[in-house]
């Protein structure tokens, strides 16, 4: 027997890599390291962990901090990012308070740090899980470096409404995309050692079902039915989950009437026991207090109680505010009556204090401020988040091959670029940018200037101005804009663009939406362009010059009028610091536009929700006297999910399956050739969809299973390969209320968007 086991122990060390065994014993390590600090801690300390407040250099003094940090009251800061402040600050909580515990630094590290990416749900408009990871991984250098510890992000909350501002925040509508999306940017934040000056513990967030929002409405209620919770909202977070997320944030909103907060069922049932996450989760800010708010919590004794018993470990809040750090003011009272045990308090403070030793902040608990600078000026950054920015854009429409214009085009002497946001350094990076160096974004009118000749003419102008109704509450941040133009400017400045566009051979018009138009906060109750831009597009576009939209946005608007009347629409979203110069480089063909729309786009409001994978029912929409479920539009969106044009053409053929008929759980090969049929390379993203004909419960008319961006040179073709097997075809049942993999037909397509028509079967017969 003592053999046997010996043999196996022999073995176990020559199969398991070297990492794997160091993980192992490294994670004893920190939990004897865990339980030996645990036991010198007194109660107040072990709350203070528990504790997170925010710091805003613009309003705070360090010393309004510093005593409750030398007193253990504090365990993590967030928003601070000014290295000398985050080592002063460490220095109290190292060297002054009583156990020398390291702070925590945490900071919304959403698409970048100094330099900026494009925003999430251009990201996602790559299809490209490897840029997105590599994008996070530069991200989380940059912010490393300065001594931020912690992001939050990735945020993988599913939207199907344009409305609802973070839609741009977030990978779109699809639970599949989603979830490589999800898993790329842990990966990239965290690396294989979140301990490393490279890397950051990241944040998934925010758990669960805050993109579901009535109406569209940032913070309201969301009404999810478990079958689309399990299906749909909660796939991307289990992905996290699975890719080793240190972190999870809960959301604000109530769901199904319980508020995320302190809500047992996500944060217990679904994320410990079902998921077996070990990381800790943290509150969305004052989203403790704020159970009272909700008419949830009595007072905020009781926030506290529900809160974090329902699994909340770190309560973020704002200093002084009235309804802030319930856990500090409350825990201890609740554990001296018995209704938090001490080994609840006991179970959170471990968690954090491992995440603090898994960040190596007892070793290393200092940032080198000498290596900042070097960290953010490499100039690599830079060529990645243009290459990201090329990759997100979306060719929409390019009726007669408008697109890309030629360099040297000797019919072209001059070309205007008009719009208020063609070269806004503020509006090109998208919300969430906060310490960039924001004159070093490039806007789209000086990327122009920099590709074109220095003898073809680039003027410029705005148009018209544009701006919210009411203030973003991130304006006390980001600073307010300018006064709006009075009425005689406006007149002037609308008569200035019509007229430069009249006088130049090439208008690009840079429509859409102020970085602070979406995001937090930023909802919107009409997708419409704002302000007066679409008089302004249609006034230019009746001149009949040849004309180019480039949008600049951070959700799908209403550009059915641009889409029926103009030839060539390019997508670029809010995309960073390159973003001026990445447009340029598709307009003039240096780069070809291969991103897919990772949402559906709506003809208009009045269509939301809209999204491809949602179930037939009844009459199906194609038949004779039924083409569409509205009598006045097409039921149909503007353009399908998954959709976006190239510089060339692809053709998908031979779509087969290595083994037409498998058992349950038994897994089949998909293959199909796509062709470059155009004659220039380019990149096409194959998209696999499928479709269950029957079951317990009614399936989706398409759900996304497999997709692959490839690049093809003019008259290449290549076979692309998809495996389908029991975690593609298994979902949760709303019937039998828990997963299933069922006995059916299902039909296949594979395709350059969610409605590819090439199709096959493949049936599914019992075990
Ligand atoms: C947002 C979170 C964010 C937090 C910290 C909240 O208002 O909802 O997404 O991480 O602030 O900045």
């Amino acid at each position: 027997m003592r053999v046997k086991v010996a043999v196996g122990l022999v073995i176990a060390l020559v199969l398991f890599d070297q990492p794997v065994l160091a993980g192992v014993s490294q994670r004893s390590q920190i939990d004897r390291r865990v339980e030996a600090l645990l036991s010198q801690m007194t109660l107040d300390e072990k709350i203070g962990q528990l504790h997170q407040l925010f710091y805003f250099t613009q309003f705070m003094k360090p010393e309004s901090l510093e005593p409750d940090i030398r007193a253990g009251k504090i365990g993590s800061l967030l928003f601070l990012t000014d290295p000398a402040l985050i080592n002063r600050f460490q220095k109290v909580a190292v060297e002054n308070s009583r156990l020398k515990i390291p702070l925590l630094f945490g900071f919304d590290v959403i698409h970048g740090f100094h330099t900026i990416f494009p925003v999430p749900l251009a990201m996602a408009s790559s299809w490209d899980p490897a840029l997105v990871e590599q994008a996070q991984s530069v991200a989380a250098r940059e912010a490393r470096a300065v001594g931020v510890h912690w992001t939050f992000a990735p945020m993988v909350d599913i939207a199907r409404d344009p409305r609802w501002g973070r839609i741009v925040e977030g990978a779109g509508e699809d639970p599949f995309l989603g979830s490589r999306m999800a898993a790329a940017q842990v990966r990239g934040f965290q690396g294989a050692d979140p301990s490393s000056p490279d890397h950051v513990l990241a944040c998934m967030k925010h758990f669960a079902g805050y993109g579901a929002g009535d109406g569209g409405r940032d913070y309201d209620s969301a009404y999810i039915a478990d079958a689309e919770l399990y299906n749909v909202y909660l796939p991307p977070f289990k992905s996290a989950v699975d890719a080793g997320v240190g972190s999870a944030m809960s959301a604000y909103m109530d769901l199904n009437d319980v508020p995320a907060t302190a809500n047992a069922f996500l944060l217990r049932d679904v994320l410990r026991k079902q998921w077996g996450f070990k990381g800790f989760v943290v509150s969305d800010a004052e989203a403790v207090g704020n159970l009272v708010t909700h008419g949830f919590a009595e007072d905020k004794s009781d926030a506290a109680y529900r809160a974090f018993t329902a699994g909340v470990d770190l309560e973020m809040s704002f200093p002084g505010n009235p309804i802030a750090s319930t856990y500090s003011s409350s825990l201890s009272k609740l554990i001296e009556e018995g209704r938090v045990t001490k080994a609840q308090l006991d179970e959170a403070v471990r968690r954090i204090l491992e995440a603090k030793f898994k960040l190596g902040l007892f070793e290393n608990p200092y940032v080198d401020e000498s290596r900042v600078a070097a960290i953010h000026n490499n100039p690599e950054h830079r060529r990645l988040a243009r290459v990201a920015a090329q990759r997100s854009t979306v060719l929409l429409r390019n009726e007669g091959n408008v697109l890309p214009l030629v360099k040297g085009d000797p019919k072209v002497s001059s070309v205007a670029v008009i719009g208020p946001l063609a070269d806004s350094k503020r509006d090109i990076r998208g919300s969430w940018s906060f310490v960039d160096d924001i004159k070093s974004a490039v806007t789209v009118l000086e990327g122009i200037r920099a590709k074109v000749a220095s003898s073809v003419k680039v003027e410029y102008a705005p148009g018209v101005d544009i701006a919210r109704v009411y203030q973003s509450p991130f304006a006390i941040i980001q600073g307010s804009r300018a006064a709006p133009w009075t009425e005689t400017q406006k007149r002037a400045e609308f008569d200035k663009a019509v007229s430069l566009a009249r006088s130049s051979d090439v208008i690009v018009m840079v429509l859409g939406e102020q970085e602070e138009m979406s995001g937090e906060a930023a909802s919107q109750s009409s997708i419409e362009l704002p302000g007066q831009q679409l008089e302004l597009l249609k006034a230019i576009s009746s001149l009949g010059k040849p004309l180019v939209l480039v949008l600049i946005n951070g959700r799908p608007l209403d550009i059915s009028w641009a889409a029926g009347n103009l030839s060539a629409i390019l997508e670029a979203w809010h995309p960073g610091s390159e973003g001026g110069n990445a447009v340029a480089d598709i307009l003039y063909g240096d780069a070809t536009p291969g991103g897919k729309l990772p949402v559906t786009w709506p003809r208009s409001a009045a269509q939301i929700p809209i999204y491809y994978g949602h179930n037939l029912t009844q009459e199906p929409e194609t038949r004779k006297n039924f083409t569409s479920r509205y009598w006045d539009i097409p039921s149909s969106p503007l353009y399908p999910f998954g959709y976006g044009l190239s510089y060339t053409t692809f053709s998908f053929s031979n779509l087969r399956v290595s083994k037409p008929e498998i058992k349950v759980g038994e897994n089949t090969e998909v293959l199909v050739d796509v062709e470059n049929t155009g004659r220039r390379a380019g990149e096409e993203v194959a998209q696999l969809y499928i479709h269950q004909r029957y079951g317990s419960a009614s399936r989706p008319v398409r759900e996304l299973k497999g997709f692959e961006r490839i690049t093809l040179a003019a008259g290449q073709k290549r076979t692309v390969r998809f495996t389908l097997g029991k975690p593609e075809l298994t979902y949760w049942s709303g019937a039998v209320k828990e997963w299933v993999q069922e006995p059916a037909v299902f039909d296949l397509w594979v395709g350059a968007d969610a409605t590819a028509p090439l199709t096959t079967t493949l049936r599914v017969v019992k075990r």
